[in-house]
């Protein structure tokens, strides 16, 4: 029960975000818009805005800034800003105006005039269902589209046929945007070494690569900090617009540049989550055994095809010990603001769909839904022969439905004055992933040490999660480690992404530590060293040896050295070939539907999770906590609406509705902790994302049975339940 390190500096404002930093000479730069979904921008006119006081720079693809095209390793080609005058999106970046002040440039931006040559944008997901194109394969490499069939079954139809109870349904769910309390923003600072970039992101040694590959730099020139992230949500994966603007224009005109999305830009110049249409069709015997398993998607995907929301590939390629399934992927292009990895890719709304579906075949069957799952549950991924390495799905669900009362649920709910009460249950599965990461641990002759990592904390607790890896692999108190990350001079660290930092650094710890303490042992008994030629071990932060000890300060001091350090590095490996691995969920929702406006209102939930070892409870409590909100969000809330001409109908804070308060009632978070040391070392799966998996279907299927309305589609609006 560690209180976040960063906690009281964030609460108090002491925290300083990318654009927090000031500097002397600094400039401000407004990024301009466009203002159709789809054509080529003919001309601009900058001579007003040229001409407005203060202005240092107006930039656009005719008048550019140095900028050419990037990528990392995992993610692939980054979008630059500013290289070409196709317009695929309402509201893509078109222009950059830098002035004196903040105020200047926005003006500045204002006067911009551009002419554009516009073309019939494509923006509906339904009209665009017809010319689906097929999708990349599923990220594990699974086939698209993917058939496992039972030997001797011929073909998923007559798997289908065979089955005595069949569910066919369509699910739809809304594009989300990334609203992160901090925008996307940038301080840039030209010196002489290269650049140093101020910006929030997931993975501050990728970005200055990324980075570096745009400006034609080498990465050692471009130095990329940020010690504090205001969210991510995979929304900062990618080096941001303003980042890239910045960048280019502080070595364009060698003074600092800051620059930031205003909140309504936040909404088309980052990345938003796709919208999906998904079929599903179950097929099952009288006794709820799944016969055939079949989820066909599809994901809107910006004109460039650069991502689709993986949802057959995420939930359904999984979860259950289905006899035979089918799945497949497709992605509809059209002219919307790019699409990109939020929270749960795949299975945030895949598991709406299928956890619908699976409700939908237990009430088809008149049978307990969690009867059905338990009865389903899957011992490896279905067509793999690596079965999942730690797997206490029914713990969670059984633990889950006593401390919900579920045994008092009624199939058809029950009223409460005015109040239709109904519960409803789901499966959350997120893969348990591993990604490389170094870390270098150092002793420090006052007796403290530091871990540090180019990793990112974007509000994960992640730094606090280094101090108490640390300080049980020094065997020392966590008050008496400094953890530090969030800038790309220190070793490349994991990406805080894919729920991966804590296995990832925690693991690397452990090795850098062992590491050092091997070294520290050597250093003690070395020749005129403290413990000279004895037999020495390490505990409590301190040398033993010849029957005294001394701690590693007090060695470090008498061997004249004023710190010792070492580093550790860690990735994926042989166990991979052994098990699969996944952290997994119950979650659990009462739901309140007024018998006459039929509003909806959640009011008790619950998650129960195994996600191997816990590290820091508090934190992980909120992790998940902030992951089932954000499934009542998606549930009842959260949706782009695309209105005429490609532009977003609720790009602000006003119309795009997220829970407050008082749509949220007490959490119940709940932990099953079996450590998981088949994955990694630490015994950690991973628990950023799957809170957000399966919530909004619970919350759905609590609807349905308060209400007898099945809602296919999120967000579940006042007009679905007339
Ligand atoms: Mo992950 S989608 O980077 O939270």
């Amino acid at each position: 029960m560690t209180p976040r390190l960063d906690g009281p500096l964030k609460a108090a404002g002491r925290a300083d975000y990318a654009l927090d930093r000031t500097f002397p000479g600094m400039a401000y730069g407004y990024v301009v818009l466009s203002t159709i979904a789809c054509g080529e921008i003919e001309a601009m006119d900058v001579t007003a805005a040229k001409s407005t006081p203060g202005v240092l720079g107006v930039y656009s693809p005719f008048d550019p800034l140095d900028l050419r095209p990037t990528s990392t390793p995992m993610l692939g080609e980054t979008w630059v800003p500013l290289r070409d005058k196709e317009v695929a999106y309402y509201g893509q970046p078109v222009g950059f105006v830098v002035a004196e002040t903040f105020e200047q440039a926005r003006d500045a931006a204002m006067l911009v005039e551009v002419s554009y040559r516009e073309r019939p944008a494509r923006t509906s997901m339904e009209d665009g269902l017809a010319s689906a194109e097929q999708a990349p394969p599923g990220r594990d490499g699974s086939p698209n589209p993917l058939e496992i069939l039972t030997p001797g079954v011929e073909s998923f139809e007559d798997a289908l046929a065979a089955s005595p109870v069949v569910v066919e349904a369509t699910y739809r769910t809304a594009a989300q945007n990334h609203a992160a309390m901090e925008p996307h923003s940038a301080v840039a600072v030209p010196g002489e070494a290269g650049l140093t970039v101020y910006t929030g992101n997931q993975a501050s040694t990728m970005m200055a690569g990324e980075l570096a590959g745009a400006l034609g730099l080498e990465p050692s020139e471009v130095h990329v900090l940020n010690p504090f992230v205001g969210g991510a949500f995979g929304g900062k994966g990618r080096t941001s617009v303003p980042a890239f603007l910045a960048a280019a224009a502080a070595r364009a005109l060698g003074r600092p540049v800051k620059a930031a999305l205003a909140r309504e830009q936040v909404f088309t110049a980052t990345a938003n989550r796709p919208a999906t249409v998904q079929k599903m069709t179950l097929g099952a015997d009288e006794r709820g055994t799944l016969i055939a398993l079949r989820h066909d998607s599809w994901s809107s995907t910006p004109m460039d095809r650069s991502f689709i929301e993986p949802t057959s590939h995420g939930t359904s390629r999984e979860w259950y010990a289905t006899q035979n399934l089918s799945i497949s992927q497709k992605m509809v292009p059209l002219n919307i603001p790019p699409t990109t990895f939020m929270r749960a890719p795949g299975e945030a709304p895949g598991s709406f769909a299928l956890e619908s579906a699976i409700d939908e075949l237990a009430v088809a069957l008149r049978m307990d839904p969690i009867e059905l799952r338990t009865r389903n549950s899957s011992a490896a991924p279905p067509g793999k022969d690596l079965q999942w390495s730690s797997k206490h799905l029914d713990e969670c669900f059984r633990i889950g439905a006593e401390r919900f009362g579920w045994a008092r649920r009624a199939p058809r709910g029950h009223t409460d004055g005015d109040w239709l009460v109904g519960v409803g249950t789901a499966t959350a599965m997120f893969p348990a992933l591993r990604f490389p990461a170094t870390v270098e641990v150092t002793l420090r002759a006052d007796d403290t040490a530091v871990v540090g990592t180019g990793g990112a904390d974007p509000g994960t607790g992640l730094l606090t999660v280094l101090s108490l890896v640390g300080a049980e692999s020094l065997d020392i108190e966590p008050e008496r480690v400094t953890p530090l990350l969030g800038d790309s001079a220190l070793p490349p660290g994991g990406l805080s992404g894919g729920s991966t930092a804590t296995a990832s650094t925690g693991t690397a710890i452990m090795i850098a530590a062992a590491g050092l303490i091997d070294e520290l042992l050597a250093v003690a008994s070395a020749p005129g060293a403290p413990f000279e030629g004895q037999e020495t071990s390490y505990a409590d932060g301190r040398v033993l040896g010849g029957g005294r000890s001394m701690t590693f300060g007090e060695v470090l001091r008498a061997v004249g050295r004023s710190s010792l350090a070492a580093k550790g590095s860690s990735a994926p490996g042989e166990e991979l070939t052994k098990h699969s691995f996944s952290s997994f969920g119950a979650q659990f929702a009462e739901v309140r539907v007024h018998r006459l406006t039929r509003e909806a209102r959640v009011s008790r939930m619950l998650g129960v999770f195994d996600a191997g070892r816990i590290i820091n409870e508090k934190a992980a409590r909120s992790q998940l906590m902030g992951g089932m909100i954000w499934g009542v969000s998606a549930a009842l809330h959260e949706g782009l609406e695309v209105a005429a001409g490609g532009r977003f109908a609720n790009a602000d804070f006003a119309g795009y509705l997220l829970p407050v308060h008082a749509d949220i009632p007490d959490v119940e978070v709940h932990f099953v902790e079996y450590p998981d040391t088949l994955h990694n070392d630490l015994g950690a799966k991973g628990l950023g994302e799957i809170g957000a998996v399966g919530m909004a279907a619970a919350v759905a299927n609590a609807v349905y049975n308060a209400t007898g309305i099945r809602v296919r589609h999120l967000p579940i609006r006042i007009e679905d339940l007339l």
